[in-house]
Parts: C-alpha cells; sequence; structure tokens
C-alpha cells in the first residue's frame, strides 16, 4: 500500500522532532501503523531553515495554504500554535476532508467545540494527544485506556516551566523573579512566559481533559486560572516544614452539583508521588471508580517528547482512516449526541482546604480573634504554625491549614480577619488538595 502523505504546517522544534522521529524509526512505525507515513510537503516562512532541517527530502513551501488545499495529503500536522492563522488552517484543511494532528492547545481549549463539529461533520479525525502533557499518553489513557470507568477527578503538573520555577525557588530558598530569570537564561521558559506563569497554558490543558473526561463541552472560559507570579518563598518554606509542596495544578473534579475546573498554585501533601515531580517534568494523577488512582509521569515538552505524541496521532489516524466515522473512537471520547450539559461551578462553590499566612502584630489575643471568625464560619482548622518574631521584630506570621470548605465561607472569613487591627496586610490563601 502507498504511504499516507502528511503535511507539515510549521517546522520549529516540535516539526523538526517530528520530522527525525519518523525518519529514523520509520520501519518500525510502518509495521505498526500497516502502511508508511511520508512527510510531503513542509511549509514554513524560513524556507532555507525547512530545507536544511528536511534534507531536502520533501518540498517547502512558505504558504501553508497550499499544503490545506493540496489534493494528495491526507493529514495535516499543525504546529503554528496560537488561535489567528492555525485556526484559519485547521479549518480549511478540515473542509477539504483532511485529518488533522495539532499540538495546539490554545487553540482546541478557546475553538474546541467549532473545530470538532466541523470535523464530525466532514467525517474526518482531529487528534491531539501532543497538546497536553507533551509526550504523555493522557489523551489516549481517558479517551480509551480508562473508558469503563466513571472519572471521578484529575490533578495535573502540566506545565513544565513553573514546575521548574517551583523546584528551584524551593531547592534555593530563591525568590520568583530571579528564579523567572534564570529559567528564560536556560531556555526552560520562553521569552514571554505569561501563559505558563499566569496559569492559562495549565488552564487550556486542564480543559481538554475535562471534556474528554467527563463528556462535556470544552469551555475555556469558565476555567479559574491563577498563576503563580504572587506566590511568596516564605509559603513555599512554610508548606515544607508543615509536610507539603506547592504545585501549579490542573484540577477537574466532578461533584454533585457540577465540576471544578480550575488551575491554580496548591499545597499537596509531600509524600503523595505525584509531589514529588521536579524539574519541568509533568505528571497527571487520574481517580476512576473502578481502576482507583493511576499516575501518568513523563516530559511535557521538548523536541522529541512531543514528536512522540505527534507520531502516535499520525498512526492513529493511518490506522483509522478507512473506519467509517461513526465508528471511530470520538474527539472528546463520548459520541457528540451524547454530551452532558453539567455545569462548570464558580469558583465560589468549589469545596477544598486552605494555607492561610497571617502577618500579625505579636499582641494578647490575636490568635483567638482569628480562630473565632474562623469558628463562626464553620471552618475547622487541621493544621496551625507560629513562630516567635525574629529579633527586634514585634510582627509574626500565624500559619493555618484547614479542613475542607467551601471557597465562599474562607472568602468571607479572609475580609474579617484583614479587618482586625492586630492583622498586618492581606492573608496569603493558597489551596490546599489532599489527593487521597
Ligand atoms: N510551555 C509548556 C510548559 C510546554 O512549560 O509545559 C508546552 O505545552
Amino acid at each position: 500500500m502507498k504511504p499516507i502523505k502528511v503535511g507539515l504546517l510549521g517546522i520549529g522544534t516540535v516539526g523538526a522532532g517530528t520530522f527525525n522521529v519518523l525518519k529514523r524509526n520509520q520501519e518500525e512505525i510502518k509495521r505498526r501503523a500497516g502502511r508508511g507515513i511520508e512527510i510531503a510537503m513542509v511549509a514554513d516562512l524560513n524556507i532555507a531553515r525547512a530545507r536544511e532541517l528536511t534534507n531536502n527530502e520533501c518540498e517547502v513551501v512558505s504558504d501553508a495554504n497550499l499544503i490545506v488545499n493540496h489534493p494528495d495529503i491526507d493529514i495535516v500536522i499543525e504546529l503554528i500554535g496560537g488561535y489567528g492563522i492555525a485556526k484559519d488552517l485547521v479549518m480549511k484543511a478540515i473542509a477539504n476532508g483532511k485529518h488533522v494532528v495539532t499540538a495546539n492547545k490554545a487553540l482546541l481549549a478557546m475553538h474546541g467545540t467549532e473545530i470538532f463539529k466541523a470535523a464530525q461533520e466532514k467525517g474526518v479525525i482531529v487528534a491531539f494527544e501532543a497538546a497536553v502533557a507533551g509526550g504523555i499518553p493522557i489523551i489516549k489513557a481517558l479517551r480509551e485506556g480508562l473508558t469503563a470507568n466513571r472519572i471521578e477527578w484529575i490533578a495535573g503538573i502540566i506545565n513544565g516551566t513553573t514546575n521548574f520555577i517551583l523546584s528551584e525557588m524551593r531547592d534555593k530558598g530563591l525568590d520568583f523573579d530571579t528564579v523567572l530569570k534564570e529559567a528564560q537564561r536556560l531556555g526552560y521558559a520562553e521569552a514571554d512566559p505569561t501563559f505558563d506563569i499566569e496559569g492559562i497554558d495549565a488552564a487550556h490543558k486542564v480543559t481538554l481533559m475535562a471534556a474528554i473526561a467527563f463528556g462535556i463541552p470544552v469551555q475555556f472560559d469558565k476555567a479559574y486560572v491563577e498563576g503563580i507570579t504572587k506566590l511568596e518563598a516564605t509559603d513555599i518554606r512554610y508548606a515544607d516544614q508543615l509536610g507539603y509542596r506547592i504545585k501549579l495544578l490542573g484540577i477537574a473534579r466532578r461533584t454533585s452539583h457540577g465540576i471544578e475546573l480550575r488551575a491554580h498554585p496548591t499545597l499537596i501533601p509531600a509524600k503523595r508521588l505525584i509531589a514529588n515531580v521536579e524539574g519541568a517534568m509533568n505528571a497527571v494523577l487520574v481517580q476512576g471508580d473502578a481502576v482507583g488512582a493511576t499516575l501518568y509521569y513523563g516530559k511535557g515538552a521538548g523536541a522529541e517528547p512531543t514528536a512522540s505524541a505527534v507520531i502516535a496521532d499520525l498512526v492513529d489516524i493511518t490506522r483509522l482512516a478507512t473506519a467509517d466515522p461513526e465508528h471511530r473512537v470520538p474527539h472528546l471520547a463520548f459520541q457528540p449526541n451524547a454530551m452532558a450539559d453539567t455545569p462548570i461551578l464558580p469558583m465560589s462553590e468549589i469545596t477544598t482546604s486552605y494555607y492561610l499566612r497571617i502577618r500579625v502584630a505579636d499582641k494578647l489575643g490575636v490568635l483567638a480573634g482569628v480562630t473565632r471568625i474562623l469558628a463562626d464560619a464553620t471552618i475547622s482548622i487541621d493544621a496551625m504554625l507560629q513562630k516567635e518574631p525574629a529579633e527586634g521584630e514585634t510582627q509574626t506570621d500565624i500559619i493555618i491549614l484547614t479542613h475542607q470548605t467551601q471557597e465562599k465561607n474562607v472568602d468571607a472569613a479572609i475580609v474579617k480577619i484583614e479587618a482586625l487591627p492586630t492583622v498586618v496586610g492581606n492573608v496569603a490563601r493558597i489551596r490546599l488538595e489532599a489527593l487521597s
């Protein structure tokens, strides 16, 4: 059988990795896919570099439209990123009856509903394993391996940049700005790291996982997003003393009244395996009703780890291309006519535990005032830490870990605590998940 023909849009780091791995492992991949997979065309604005990276082994063009409109191309790989031109090209490729493989989580988190609908109507596949947690086959696991389960919750370290920064802050006791600069120097963080450090990238990824896990539309606009820019080294140190690590988690949880969908810094017990995922590594913990907890660990970015996911999608499509659309694995795991309209909960309705750091004047009755407010709000205290003031100081920190409560209770209690005359400045609040 003739090889399936692929057109690659954008040959940067991941594109070059895909080209190289496909070439290196072509015999093995052909044995698995049942036929050869050939990158026949590459589109990139930097034609000279694209020619060099592909050793002149395929046609290189600067206009990506030549690929999405080409009658011989069966699959389009979109590695341009963003939701401007990338969306245009993906929609054109679908309209032209081509299958699409993309690593573009931002595009799918923002426009997934429209893209999957168009693909469904046209009978083509849009595959996106590389969009979540790089080389970890988490989409495959959720959509197929765990298909027997009612998924209860997912918690993932799905942004390597922020995990690297948090690991460095903890190991070296450095503050956020210093470590960010170091991460940029080492190439871990982008020149514009906004999407990573503000939690947007993690929220894109958890939005996609939530859709697949619960059979709901992709709803990034309803996700709660909080990054790590305001985290202080002092909170990482206190968390450590209490037996916790702080990680940026993407969390999706099914509750009786809706779905929690959120990405934010989170205390997790240091003894959990996922708490020990360090540096730029990713990990996703999934709780299913039948299987219990399963943990997936690996590289969330990089040329060949991401290429591994892109090529897995190419092989899947090559195998499935002949199956009729109704009998393929659905894009969001559930059949399009069986999607649920379970609401995404507003943040005030979520239930979790909390770490509170309260700066106080070291005066009689200050602790009693704080605990009275928490008790009145029916917030139960799980642990507490108070150090004597440093030499020559009259202020100190009170650290409180609460049991589970609704976010709105904590919000209300914080307003009252901050109004106490003995409390200095704002209360630092970080959510805490036991993940048990
Ligand atoms: N910027 C992402 C991260 C990698 O830091 O994990 C690609 O998803």
